[in-house]
């Protein structure tokens, strides 16, 4: 009886620990993710910054690709590796990107704020 309650006790604070294990397994890895794909972000926009300005200005017949929403950028994104948008240089740009590596620019170039903006 005795040795029966306390394997029920041992179980019940086996699920409790399992439930906080796959808590923290949750959110520490998604943090850390944040902060990886901002890096990787940052690190695959350096590529983007020989034509597009960090500061979001035009130049040069070159548009502003700062402070945009990141699903509008994935958008533009995809459509021209898909060869839906038209432009030859953004085709070449684009067809060498993967899908995370799209979400990474997006969520990179989404956090930067246009000069003299907000
Ligand atoms: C060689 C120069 C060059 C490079 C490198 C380049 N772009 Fe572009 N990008 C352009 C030009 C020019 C346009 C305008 C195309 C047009 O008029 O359709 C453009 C357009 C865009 C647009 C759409 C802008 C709009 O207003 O619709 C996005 C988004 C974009 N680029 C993202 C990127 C990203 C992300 C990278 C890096 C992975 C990148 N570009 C690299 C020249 C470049």
């Amino acid at each position: 009886m005795t040795a029966r309650a306390g394997m029920t006790q041992g179980r019940t604070a086996a699920g409790i620990a399992g439930v906080l294990l796959a808590f923290c397994g949750l959110a520490i890895p998604g943090a850390a993710r944040a902060a990886a794909d901002a890096a990787y972000g940052a690190y695959l926009a350096s590529e983007c910054l020989a034509c597009h300005q960090a500061s979001g200005t035009a130049s040069g017949g070159v548009p502003s690709i700062v402070g945009w929403p990141e699903a509008d950028f994935v958008a533009a994104m995809t459509a021209y590796r898909a060869k839906r948008r038209d432009n030859p240089v953004m085709r070449t740009v684009a067809s060498t990107l993967s899908d995370e590596e799209i979400a990474a620019l997006a969520g990179y170039f989404a956090r930067l704020s246009p000069a003299g903006g907000r």
